[in-house]
Parts: structure tokens; sequence; C-alpha cells
């Protein structure tokens, strides 16, 4: 066949709409609360009013008593079969439904199985419990005092709340860079609570059948297969017994990742009823109980010379965790990566200490659109350069140059033992500031202080590490992580392409069909991906901190490899000659010196099937499991000017400039799409996202009309800039980049605002930083009008 070719070889870099929009924009998602089943029961949780209590008795005799009620679950019941306790992927437990004491306000107590939700929701008030009240420890530094209430008691060995204490870092080495210092500058702030907050919570419905015993659960989950595992573990049934679909998902951010008691309940439910059950999670419910982020307190000094060269850094951070050590770590990374909380920064020496306690408060300190604690380190050290920019009179973007790690020192190892893959650090910085004009602005910034007015400029110059993980050092609870991709090329050469990983509105359906067609020349179009049903796709550890793209996306580059190999076989036999006389161009081999003699993609798939040499296995199918080599190391900088105003403490975004360095991009408007929802949850955390807690472990922030996230009307505009520095180590030079402006935003708008203030001293407003906050700073500084 001669057919000219003028198929666009290239689909990387290319804004292919995405796939899957035809189905959402039609309002033909299919989320879990769109499936019913017949017979299906519906299922409601009471949740606990107090934060720390005994429980005497739970009477469930009227909410049974109730029309419509088939069950209650209660703790009981459910330590009948084993089933009180669920492990989490910490390796810790956590409490399906309440036994002996009730450990955080919100946790479920009971469970009410009706035919109706809204009859299983009227019969939770029918529940009487008594609850003896205890002591409630809400913050982890009281937790840690000696003599606080231990509130893990059911753990026979456990004298106190501390959960962990890590180290990385070389101490010694630390020490003698502070002694050769000519400067020490420290930084202490909060990251306090928020909440990933998706828009769809969670929920699932659980299918039992009573005859094969097999269990169905659809599934709000970021990773049906761990999940499925955890199940298997749990339930004490068989994997091929269980199936996990995650259908589509609305939103997850860290926060569809571990296991909640509902899924749990639920299933329990359904087995002991032999019908399906569904369960919901109402708004409140997501907020209180499920895992939430940050939490978390840093302090720390950094070493320097007194021309800016920084020396040595040392880190203390204390992590609320809740009352169950709940949030996906890898095993030999209890602290996760703090590790990279030397940041851009070439420093010598650091030395981190973290420990994590358990308090009355939901579990969690999930990665909300980070990799383990990597928001918080990037934060950490942002905030820490900024502050010593100004104790040492240096310009902040001079004494981020003076200091980068330049691009000759790749790849990098940090101080703490992190093998940084590719980096221009000075090229984005240069880029960002060329766009947000920032000479000019610093001269308008000093006009305007002179009239009274206060505009502030902030930068963050991050570098964050994604693509959990190599299999040496990332696991959860054992599992390795890494991922996969199973591509199947029918005989008329369309092909059906499964992955490990689990979109749950970042486009999957779309870029990874882009590096199929990358690879093999078959149009996106023509690429079927399938996720999220763990009967039908190859074992894979799921879709959080931006590792989809660095493993599972590398996994479908590598699969592709292999089928076009055989493909360069298959092709050889039809033109008959030897496979490296073909050369391949984007979507078909051609003989080498005889480009008129050629064989499509799609003639070598239906040779696979229809006329394959003799000896050679038919069909052209294949899975690949990819254990990366390393990390992926996206960058960037953000920068952000501000007014504030003198009379009210509000202040107002006049620019915000982004410029993300995530290595080859697949499909740009996705990028641009992942960074701004990133920009726009960074600049939620910095001004409005707060869930706190009164003295008695009352949640404050259990309503959208109490913790705010930002509409479109608060929202700043976004001016995005890239550049492009691949992965020296990923087959089609990606990083990962979902997470990147919610790990790099927030200093950078915080930065911002406190440099409005910063002539007068101010150097610290602690997130969410509301006009209240930036009022009292002003009195205190003699800057308020
Ligand atoms: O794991 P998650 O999908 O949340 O994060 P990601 O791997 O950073 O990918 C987010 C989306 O951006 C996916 O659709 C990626 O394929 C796409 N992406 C891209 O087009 N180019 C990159 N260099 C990185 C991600």
């Amino acid at each position: 066949m001669t057919q000219e070719h003028t198929a666009e070889q290239h689909w990387l870099g290319r804004s292919v709409k995405r796939k899957e929009d035809d189905r959402f924009l039609q309002g033909k998602g299919n989320y879990v609360d769109d499936i019913n089943l017949p017979g299906m029961l519906h299922m409601s949780i009471l949740r606990s009013p107090v934060a720390h209590a005994r429980i005497n008795s739970i009477d469930t005799s009227a909410a049974a008593a109730l029309p419509g009620v088939v069950a209650v679950v209660t703790g009981e019941l459910l330590a009948q079969h084993n089933l009180a306790w669920m492990p989490t992927l910490s390796g810790d437990t956590q409490a399906v439904l309440a036994t002996d004491k009730v450990r955080m306000q919100g946790q479920e107590v009971a469970c009410v199985i009706a035919e109706d939700p809204y009859v299983a929701h009227d019969a939770l008030e029918l529940i009487e419990v008594d609850y003896d009240p205890l002591p409630v420890v809400v913050t982890p530094q009281q937790s840690l005092e000696p003599g606080a209430p231990v509130i893990r008691d059911d753990k026979e060995d456990k004298q106190d709340n501390r959960i962990y204490h890590w180290e990385a870092g070389d101490p010694e080495a630390t020490e003698r860079a502070f002694a050769e210092a000519d400067r020490v500058v420290e930084y202490e702030t909060f990251y306090p609570r928020c909440h990933p907050a998706p828009m769809e919570t969670c929920g699932c419905v659980a299918d039992v059948d009573p005859v094969t015993g097999k269990a169905t659960i659809y599934m709000t989950s970021q990773a049906p297969h761990a999940h499925r595992t955890v199940f298997a573990l749990v339930a004490g049934l068989p994997e091929h017994q269980i199936q996990i679909i995650s259908p589509d998902i609305g939103g997850g951010f860290g926060n569809k990742v571990p296991i909640y008691p509902g899924y749990v309940v639920a299933t329990a439910a359904s087995l002991l009823l032999g019908r399906p059950v569904k369960w919901i999670e109402d708004r409140t419910g997501n907020l209180i109980s499920t895992g939430f982020a940050r939490d978390f307190y840093m302090k720390g000094q950094l070493a320097l010379r007194e021309d800016g060269r920084m020396l040595g850094l040392r880190v203390n951070m204390l992590s609320d965790q809740g009352y169950a050590y709940a949030d996906a770590q890898p095993s030999k990374l209890k602290a996760g990566l703090f590790h990279i909380v030397t940041g851009s920064y070439d420093i010598p020496a650091a030395h981190v200490v973290t420990d994590g306690a358990y308090t009355n408060k939901a579990p969690g300190g999930v990665a909300y659109r980070c990799s383990f604690r990597v928001t918080e380190a990037s934060f950490f050290i942002e905030r820490l350069v900024q502050t010593a920019a100004y104790e040492l009179g240096i310009d902040p973007v001079e004494l981020r140059r003076r200091n980068f790690i330049r691009p000759e020192q790749f790849p990098y190892t940090s101080a703490t033992g992190f093998v940084y893959d590719s980096g221009n650090y000075e090229a984005a910085l240069d880029k960002a500031l060329e766009m947000l004009g920032y000479e000019d602005l610093k001269a308008e910034q000093a006009r305007a202080r002179q009239e009274g007015k206060l505009i502030g400029i902030g930068l963050a110059t991050f570098t964050e590490v994604v693509g959990a993980g190599p299999s040496k050092d990332y696991d959860i609870l054992g599992l390795k992580m890494f991922d996969s991709a199973e591509l199947r090329v029918h005989p008329t050469g369309k092909a059906i392409l499964k992955i490990g990983v689990q979109t749950q509105g970042q486009g999957h359906e779309t870029t990874f069909a882009q590096i199929v067609a990358n690879e093999l020349g078959i149009p996106p179009q023509d690429i079927l991906v399938q996720h999220g049903d763990t009967d039908n796709t190859p074992y894979g550890l799921g879709t959080y901190a931006s590792r989809s793209t660095p493993t599972a996306g590398a996994a479908t580059a590598m699969v592709s490899r292999k089928l076009r190999d055989k493909a360069r076989e298959l092709a050889a036999h039809l033109l008959e000659v030897a496979p490296e006389d073909l050369e391949w161009v984007g979507d078909r081999f051609q003989v080498r010196g005889a480009p008129d003699r050629q064989t499509t993609i799609q003639e070598a798939a239906f040779a696979a099937y229809t006329n394959h040499p003799q000896g050679m296995e038919a069909g052209l199918e294949g899975v690949t499991y990819y254990d990366p080599p390393n990390m992926t190391y996206p960058f960037g900088t953000y920068a952000v000017a501000v007014e504030v105003d003198r009379g009210t403490g509000q202040w107002k975004v006049r620019r915000m400039v982004a410029v993300d360095d995530c290595g080859v991009r697949i499909n740009p408007m996705i990028v641009e799409g992942q960074i701004m929802g990133g920009l726009t949850e960074g600049f939620a955390m910095a001004a409005m996202e707060l869930i706190t807690f009164d003295e008695l472990g009352n949640c404050i922030g259990s309503t959208f009309s109490d913790y705010l996230i930002p509409t479109s009307w608060e929202t700043p505009k976004f001016e995005l800039g890239e550049t492009v520095t691949p992965s020296p180590h990923h087959p089609i030079g990606a990083k990962g980049v979902g997470e990147s402006a919610t790990v790099g935003s927030p200093a950078a708008f915080v930065n911002a605002v406190v440099d409005a203030l910063a002539h007068a001293g101010v150097r610290e407003l602690e997130m969410p930083i509301g006009p209240d906050k930036v009022w009292q700073a002003m009195v205190e500084a003699g800057l308020a009008e």
C-alpha cells in the first residue's frame, strides 16, 4: 500500500479536546450516586456530637422499629464479625463504628439501613446513645504534654499520643554550618487545617451477590486496586470475589485515597442482608470526618553568610494527625517529602525533625493535591527565604538567584538525600519576572509607599517532587508504587488502553490516548482509555500526588513501544524485508531507501490477526508494569502583586503570573486547566479555607457557609507561562503537574501580602489571611488608616 503519508506524527504538545467532555457536557457522567440497582437499600450514618467520650450504651430499638428500616448496625454487631476496627493506609487502625469510645466529633457510631434514604436519615434521631464525656485534646502540643489523656488507649502498648518521630539529613554537618554562619534567620508558622472538599462527596453502592458471594462495590476511590487489596485483607474475602468499580469521580484531591467506615459498613450490610446498599455522604459528613489536610506546625532556621549564601537549614515540624494515623505515607518515608524542604536551593547541610501526634479530631493529613507533605515543605522554605531576604536587606529575587541549584548541578542530591532529576530555576524565574514587569512594579511599589499606599510583591520559586514512586523507596501498606498499562490493538487498528490509575477529572482518557497515539500513530479518537475497574484493568496504586503521568503515563509509552516492536516484525513480514531495513515514521514503517514501500500501524495490526508469520504469537497486545527509576521534579516561579487597603485590611490580587515547568507537556490545554485549578486552591488556602475547632473539639467549618471556598467572583485572573526542562528518565520526558500550583502558590500569595507591610516590620501573617489579620498587623505596625 503506498498511500500518501499525511498523518500527524506527533501527538505530544497538542491541545486535543477532552474526549470525556462529550458525556460530561451532556449531563451523562456516571457518578456513584447515579447507580441504582434493583432492590437497593440506603444507608445513613449516626455521628458523634462530642469529640471524646466513653459510650455507656446505644439503644437502637426505636430506630429499628421505624417502618422502612431494615437494619441498624452498631460497632458491637461489627465486632462479632471482627470488623469493628480496620487498618489505615499508614498501618494504623481506625474504628469502623465506635465500640468503647468516640474519639472525635463526627465519628461514625451507628448506621441505619432502610428502604428509602430519607427514612434512613430520620431513623438516626431515634437512636439513643449514652455518652460519658472525657477531656478533649485539640492540639498536638496539648497531646504531647506529660499527663495528657491517652487517646488510643484501645492499643494495649500505647502509653502516650506520639505517633512517629522521624529525622532526615545530617545533624552534625548542620551544626557545623550554623557555627560558620554570619547570620541565622528564624521562621515559625502554622499551616492550618483545610479540606480538599471535592464537589462530589464520598459514597458507595455495595452489592454482594448472595448466590456467588461476589462483592461488586461502586466506590468513590482514587485507588481502586489498593482498596480492593485492603478489603480482601479486612474481610478475608478472596480478591477475585471483590470487584471495585470507580465510575466517574467528581474530584478527589487526596480526599478519596483513605478507606472510610461508610464503605466498610455498606459492604458488610450488603453481605448480611443479601441486597445492594447505597451510602452517599452529606457535605457535613465529608467536611468533619474525612481526610483533612495540613494542620502542621513548622519552625526552623536558615544559616547564611552575609552575602546571602545559604549554608544550612534546621527544621522542626509537628503534625496533628487526628485520632488515627490515616494518611497514605510510604512506610520508609514516614515524614513524607519534608525531604525536599531545601526547595530549589543548593543548601549544603540540613537537618529535619518531625513528629506526629494523635488528637481528638478527624484523621487525615492527606495530601490535598500534594505528594505527602510537600506542600508544607515548599511553603516553609519559600516563606523562610523571603524572611531571610528582609533580614539581610537583599532583594528576594537576588537572594534566590544566589542560591539556586544551577542547571549543570543536575542530577542534584539534596542535603536530605533526594536526587532532583532536572531543573533550570533561573529560566523560570526570569520568565516570570519579565511577564510581571518586576522592576517597574518595584519602582511603583516604592512610589506608592511614599503616597501612603500599600503594594506587595510575592514570589515562590518552588520545586516539588511527584511520581511516587520507585519501588525501592515507595509503598503504601507494603504495596509497591509502580503503575501499569495494558494495550490491545484490534484487527482494524482501533485500540483499548487499560490503566492502573484513576482519573477524577484530570482528562486521562484524552492524554493517555495521546501518549499511545504518539508512539503508535493511532489517532486518539481510535483509542478507548479504560480505568477504575479492578476486574478489567491491570494492578496499579491509583491517582494522587500527580503520579499518573510519571508512572502509568510512562507505562503507557513503554507498552506502546513493545507493540511497535512487534508491529515491526509484522510489517517486515508483509513487505518481505528484514525488520532492521524498516524505519518508523510516526504511524507506519517504510523501507529504508524505498519510502513508497510502507505498512501502516493499522495494516500491521490487521496482519497480527489475519496473516502473522508462522511461529509468531497472534494478536497485538501487551502489558507493562513500570517501576520508575526516580521521582520527577517539576518546578516553577509564581509571582503575585497585591494591593492592601489601609482602611479595611482587604487585599486584592492585582497580578498573578505562574510559570510552570513540567517537562514535556502532553496536552497544553489540560496542563493549563490543571494549573488554573491548582492556583485557585492555593489562593483559597492563602485567603479563606480553614477548618478549626473550639476547646471542646467542636468542628468549625463543617458547612460551606463557614468553610469558604472561592467562587469565580473571588478567584483572581491568572497569567500562565512555561519553560520546558524534560525529565531525563521519563520515556517521554514528562513530569507530573497536577499539584504544582497548589504546592507552590500559597507561599507566593502570603509573601505578597506580607511584602506590602514588610517595610513597617511585619514578617508573618498566618493563613488564611482574612482582612481581620491584615488589619491587626497594620494596627500593630502603625499602618492602619
Ligand atoms: O496524577 P494526576 O493525573 O492527578 O496528575 P498528572 O500526572 O500531573 O496529570 C494531570 C493531567 O495533566 C493528566 O491528564 C496528564 O496526562 C496531563 N499532563 C500533561 O498533559 N503533561 C504533563 N507533562 C503532565 C501532565
